[in-house]
């Protein structure tokens, strides 16, 4: 039996086409860890979402300024591992809409140090009391720890206008913003459908092209170790391209609602399209596990008395999402 309040366990065993790092340092939360709290956040409120379209959210919470995560021992770590992955890292073809220039996901089946930082406790109860909901690692291991690097090819953008597929996630610079000319974080001051509609595209496919300047908020990282936290599936933001080439790496860690049986606005759907090894059977836990959940609460509510339509109305709400899920997954070809 599973405990809907902690994080589903990762699979027991990881694609061939991941190879994990020969040598790492050990994750030690009281040496590379130095959480502080943001100063700022911004609700979904604040960014023009109607209270219809929050309610089918978890959390109000929209996303936070950049805040100290890792101590400085913890960078010179995550350094040295990020870079180690960077020869292992994701074909940049195929996957998604190649959105992503140059990346990682799924690196916690190549590092153990990552996969303790991205699953660590500590972590997740900041986290949460950031976000206002509970927070867990994600289920699906290629995005519980994801790297992005600078595109070779620096004329692309490091990431274009887009919201995230998973609900909540940690954008953390590894390197030294400092030394970047170009690069920055931004995000759109309005909701997602707003911004989709103003560049006329929809889903992941941002492209590179403008928002109103004026409608567009640079995040500031103070230094490396710094990150930010947003409720990604309704952020719509995106990191600019650099000036000059550098040295640019992000660890993207990313949570979902617990427990399982809470709201959660991971895309399943569209990341079954994604090429990553394993891809689909990591999706499938996650549906699996959440509608587990709520059939238990469900279980817990039924009474005696409930009418035939009332049950079969509770029960087709129970299983939608796996079911839309399994036939997406029919789809496939
Ligand atoms: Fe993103």
């Amino acid at each position: 039996m599973h405990n809907f309040h902690r994080p589903l366990p990762f699979p027991n065993h990881h694609p061939e086409a991941y190879l994990s790092l020969a040598r790492e340092p050990v994750f030690e939360p009281g040496k590379h860890l130095a959480l502080e709290q943001p100063t700022q956040c911004r609700s979904l409120t604040d960014l023009g979402y109607a209270n219809s379209e929050i309610q089918t959210c978890a959390s109000t919470f929209g996303y936070s300024n950049a805040f100290r995560i890792l101590s400085s021992e913890g960078v010179a770590a995550m350094t040295e591992v990020c870079e180690a992955i960077y020869d292992n890292r994701n074909d940049s073809l195929g996957t998604g809409a190649n959105r992503l220039g140059s990346y990682a996901r799924g690196a916690g089946y190549r590092s153990r140090f990552l996969r303790d930082f991205c699953d660590s406790v500590d972590l997740a109860e900041h986290l949460s009391a950031i976000a206002g909901v509970e927070l867990g690692r994600h289920s699906v291991p290629a995005v519980a720890c994801g790297i992005n690097y600078a595109p070779d090819d620096i004329t692309r953008a490091v990431d274009s206008w887009h919201v995230d597929s998973v609900n909540f996630d940690v954008v953390m610079m590894v390197t030294d913003p400092a030394a970047l000319k170009g690069g920055e974080f931004q995000v759109f001051e309005g909701t997602r459908r707003e911004g989709e509609a103003l560049l006329g595209t929809s889903g992941e496919a941002g492209g590179t092209l403008q928002l109103p300047a004026s409608r567009v908020s640079t995040i500031p990282f103070p230094a490396a170790g710094y990150g930010f936290l947003q409720q990604g599936s309704h952020i719509f933001h995106r990191a600019c391209r650099l000036l000059e080439k550098a040295k640019r790496i992000t660890l993207i860690p990313s949570f979902e609602v617990l427990p399982a049986h809470d709201p959660d606005t991971t895309n399943t759907i569209n990341m079954s399209d994604w090429s990553d090894p394993g891809i689909n059977a990591e999706l499938a836990r996650h549906e699996v596990w959440r509608a587990s959940a709520r059939l238990e609460q469900l279980l817990d509510a039924i009474q005696l008395t409930d009418e035939p339509q009332v049950l079969a109305a509770a029960i087709r709400v129970t299983v939608d999402r796996l079911t839309q899920f399994a036939d997406k997954l029919e789809a496939i070809r």
